[in-house]
């Protein structure tokens, strides 16, 4: 089964062909970060907007390249929540325009779900049940994942997510929009216990909380500017990162060997972060557990993670009439449409 994919959530407008759930045909990804840059985030407005102007290029690409025509796909696959309202309306539109004059399936798909099922792309003999660590710029969950189409979410964070903590520091020790990849970069040359940062306490041990570690570092910052100091920013980045991802490995982990399950993934932009990886895969080659990172390319936001889920929520029945809505916010585990 071919499925066309559409993702337009965010800053990414990205369309992909997808076989069976687990094989990339072709995967177009066309990005505004370079605009969204200029104001240090992304700005909804000039997102949707964008989304407008490529999604018919970025699909009729998708397609060229799978080396076919919109009549040769068996189904349309959207993301259709959570995201950026603006922006998820324009994909949605689109799919709904485009299965409907081809008379094709229509599947909505949780972007999350999407993040998640991007490992499947990437590792044909990864099924379900596992756990699975969400880590994107809007959302960091730890899932367990009891089939393609069941999830739970035993933690997730209640302030920022792990994404918007990368980013939001990186802001503060003056890197460019999205942080997470300069701290990534820095943190190479850093030496990580150099500064302490906090690692808050949370009423359930699997919720995330990194709203006063940006605060630390913003405060850093400042009381060096005030008295003349020079940060070492590359030990900055070193510890900022260091404390982030030991409290997602920390956490993930004791949710995982709470439940006793023994097979784990990552997912989601963050999911590419070089230490946030090293942990993983130290703390699984200790434990014992089978560990699926998402290649790199995968990571970030994508229209081909889109087409994996696409295939399975279409094979439990999940397809949707032209009434079909985007929603800036839904739950994982219980998706309406
Ligand atoms: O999943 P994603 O592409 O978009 C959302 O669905 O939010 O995640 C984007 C986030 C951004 O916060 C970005 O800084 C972060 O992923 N990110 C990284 C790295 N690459 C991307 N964070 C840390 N280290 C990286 N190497
Ligand atoms: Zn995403």
């Amino acid at each position: 089964m071919d499925i066309l994919a559409i993702e337009s959530s965010c800053d990414e407008t990205a369309a992909a062909v997808v076989r069976d759930g687990r094989e990339i045909i072709s995967s177009v990804v066309a990005t505004q970060i370079e605009e969204h840059k200029l104001y240090g985030g992304v700005v909804p407005e000039i997102a949707s907007r964008r989304h407008c102007e490529s999604i018919s290029a970025v699909v009729s690409e998708a397609l060229e390249k799978a080396g076919m025509t919109s009549a040769d796909v068996d189904a349309v696959a959207v993301t259709f929540a959570p995201g950026l309202i603006g922006a998820l309306l324009v994909g949605v539109n689109f799919a709904k325009g485009l299965a409907f004059s081809l008379n094709k399936p229509l599947i909505p798909v949780h972007h999350i779900r999407g993040h998640i099922a991007a490992n499947y792309l990437a590792y044909p003999e990864l099924s379900p049940p596992y756990m699975c660590l969400v880590v994107s710029g809007g959302h960091s969950h730890i899932v367990e994942v009891k089939s393609y189409t069941e999830f739970e979410v035993i933690g997730r964070t209640i302030d920022d997510a792990a994404g918007e903590a990368f980013d939001k520091s990186a802001r503060a020790m003056g890197f460019p929009y999205p942080g997470g990849i300069y701290i990534d970069n820095a943190s190479k040359q850093g030496d990580a216990s150099k500064y302490k940062l906090p690692k808050p306490h949370t009423q359930n041990p699997y919720d995330f909380s990194f709203s006063g570690l940006k605060t630390a570092v913003v405060n850093l910052v400042h009381n060096a500017e005030q008295k003349g100091e020079q940060l070492d920013i590359n030990s900055l980045a070193a510890s900022v990162q260091k404390t982030i991802c030991e409290m997602l490995t920390d956490k993930f982990l004791s949710a995982v060997s709470e439940r006793g399950c023994k097979k784990i993934a990552a997912a989601g932009g963050v999911a590419a972060n070089g230490g946030l990886r090293d942990m993983l895969t130290k703390a699984a080659d200790e434990r014992g557990l089978e560990l699926f990172l998402p290649p790199k390319s995968l990571c970030g936001d994508n229209a081909a993670m889109v087409g994996a889920q696409g295939y399975y929520e279409f094979m439990a029945g999940h397809t949707a009439d032209e009434s079909l809505n985007a929603y800036a916010t839904m739950n994982l585990g219980k998706v309406v449409y």
